[in-house]
């Protein structure tokens, strides 16, 4: 049987509703709280199949994990040398957060470890992180010279402090060298060209450990002990709500109210991007949930143009690029997305999957070596249309397709990797 979803079009879209944890500060909850010194409740958990790479590979590190209900679960940390050796390859399944943050962990363990994950994982580079962390004269062993998975971690004795000047702005790159400098000697220091989103600084804050945080640089010195919270809340994942607030905007008389949603500065480039387009969207009821801040937001239908952007906005809006080349297709006028060349070593080439399935519907989309050039308003039609098993491709697909004319989605179920019931609630909106 083919593997594939249909939507059709639907009309003014209503709801009242939340969404998911999110994925980000899911999979921070649960590596934190394995090494914290008491258990940790982590409620609106991402019950997704990133999130559950992470609670499998901790698990196989010794950690006793209950699940609660589906979206509640409680760590049983065992401090930060408590990790015992896995006895099989970790699975990261499709998560580079999952294998690039769990790398800074296990770095600095003594004991021996190999990871694995999918088929795009394994195509994903790695050098980004075995680099630094053998500066910190960690050892790490790959593939092909150290560029892919598979891996191998090697216990050595001690770790130590680097100044390390990031090539790119990355949070996987950034938290790993952070994890594996909470057990080295001396201050590691860690600079981006551009801060992304900083999940991991507030994470460590919340267990008790002060870090130095001066321009796009932090600084964190050896740790002692995680103090771990009773509870952590997961806030609703922005980079979710995305698809509802294009959704919104762009189907016309839609009216949509999504409640708590992470409004982390270091993560809302969509917002400033849309209203920039036009957007009518509200952002009410903030308050915090932990250290992260949260609101709601109220979205309605509104005439979208064409906007410029570029690397300094990105890492704050990295993973909303396919659903922002959507409302780019219904925008009056041009967008010219630039400094997104990070998007090529995603889940998958986002670039040239965005370039090659939306002008499957029609859409007039080129795809430039670090960015996409789109001219909106393009006459749409039906379209058959491949996720390449990317989430975010399948979700974007979806949301054209229900406010073009119709599309059919080859190999849907990769949402499952980030909002399991996407397709549930996106026919629950349109009734
Ligand atoms: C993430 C960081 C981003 C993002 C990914 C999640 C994280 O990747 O694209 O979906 O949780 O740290 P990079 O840090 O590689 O840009």
């Amino acid at each position: 049987m083919k593997d594939i979803m249909k939507i059709i079009a639907g009309q003014g879209l209503k709801g009242d509703f939340f969404i998911p944890g999110d994925k980000s500060i899911s999979h921070r909850s649960v590596m934190f709280s394995a090494l914290g010194d008491k258990p940790v409740r982590i409620k609106n958990f991402l019950n997704s199949q990133d999130c559950l790479s992470t609670v499998k590979c901790i698990q196989a590190l010794g950690v006793k994990v209950d699940f609660i209900n589906e979206n509640e679960i409680v760590i049983y940390g065992k401090g930060i040398h408590g990790l015992t050796e896995p006895s099989d390859v970790l699975d990261a399944g499709n998560s580079g957060t999952t294998l690039r943050l769990m790398m800074g962990i296990l770095a600095a363990q003594p004991f021996f470890s190999t990871f694995t994950g999918d088929q795009s994982l394994r195509k994903r580079p790695m050098r980004r992180v075995i680099n630094p962390l053998s500066e910190m004269k960690a050892k790490l062993v790959s593939r092909e010279d150290s560029k892919y998975l598979p891996l191998a971690i090697i216990p050595v004795d001690k770790l130590q402090a680097i100044n390390y000047a990031m090539p790119m702005a990355s949070a996987q790159v950034k938290s790993a060298i952070l994890l594996a400098g909470m057990y080295a000697e001396g201050e590691t220091i860690v600079t981006e060209p551009y801060t992304s989103r900083d999940h991991t600084e507030r994470m460590f804050e919340t267990f008790g450990v002060k870090l130095r945080k001066f321009g796009t640089s932090i600084g964190i010195k050896k740790v002692d002990k995680f103090v771990s919270p009773e509870e952590i809340v997961v806030p609703g994942d922005i980079s979710s709500a995305a698809f509802w607030l294009v959704a919104a905007s762009i189907i016309p008389n839609s009216k949509l109210i999504i409640r708590n949603i992470g409004i982390n500065p270091t993560r809302t480039g969509i917002l400033d991007v849309l209203k920039d387009m036009g957007a009518n969207i509200e952002i009410v009821n903030e308050k915090w949930s932990g250290k992260e801040p949260v609101a709601d937001f109220i979205v309605r239908s509104a005439e979208l143009k064409g906007v410029t952007f570029g690397a300094e906005i990105m890492p704050r809006l990295i993973d909303e690029i396919p659903i922002l080349t959507v409302a780019a297709m219904f925008a009056e006028g041009d967008t010219i997305i630039s400094g997104a060349g990070e998007l090529r070593v995603k889940e998958t080439d986002r670039l040239a999957a965005i370039e090659a399935e939306f002008t499957k519907m029609g859409a007039k989309i080129q795809a430039t070596d670090d960015g996409l050039i789109i001219h909106g308003k393009a006459a749409l039609k039906e379209a058959e249309c491949y996720s390449y098993h990317d989430h975010r491709i399948a979700m974007a697909l979806a949301i054209a397709g229900m406010a073009a004319h119709g599309v059919t989605i080859q190999s849907p179920h990769c949402v499952d990797i980030s909002y399991p019931n996407f397709y549930t609630v996106l026919n629950e909106l349109k009734k």
